[in-house]
């Protein structure tokens, strides 16, 4: 079926384009009196209808795979705050936590090596404390598979209550 259309499209342009010789406004008229016939014309628009529902299916399924992968915390509130927006979050294990930079930066991650869960190395998971995001938009992702309760911070702005909690079920 497609293949069948896509010819049906083709055909009549590369006709226009010969006929046209030099001037550009001739192209258009002969492209557009080219598929003269109704059932070619009723195939096109059937495929654009498919394709243009394919692409929603498409965006569809990758939002629910964002919602089903990722959580993401904001750095910065969108006034301009100094917080992890939302600072308490439940997770599934093995979800990615993408933390984003939103205002308010330089900001960075780091968790509290006495409140993760014993056994996980806060170096693994956390930034370096050198290490800042410092552009809009800017991301670090972390994926945390052991369960329980981890705190974490900022390191710039610890002191300006910048501080999380997440907990991994
Ligand atoms: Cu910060």
């Amino acid at each position: 079926m497609a293949s069948v259309t896509s010819a049906a499209v083709a055909i009549p342009s590369f006709t226009g384009l010969k006929a046209a010789g030099a001037s550009s406004s001739r192209v258009c008229t002969a492209v557009k009196l080219a598929p003269a016939p109704t059932t070619p014309k009723l195939a096109i628009k059937a495929s654009l209808k498919q394709v243009g529902a394919a692409v929603i299916a498409t965006a569809a399924s990758a939002l629910l795979a964002t919602n089903a992968l990722a959580a993401e915390i904001k750095l910065g509130a969108d006034d301009g705050g100094l917080a992890f927006v939302p600072s308490d979050i439940s997770v599934p294990s093995g979800e990615t936590i993408v933390f984003k930079n939103n205002a308010g930066f330089p900001h960075n991650v780091i968790f509290d090596e006495d409140e993760i869960p014993s056994g996980v190395d806060a170096a693994k998971i956390s930034m370096s404390e050198e290490d800042l995001l410092n552009g809009p938009g800017e991301t670090y992702s972390v994926t945390l598979t052991e369960k329980g309760t981890y705190s974490y911070y900022c390191s710039p702005h610890q002191g300006a209550g910048m501080v999380g909690k997440i907990t991994v079920n």
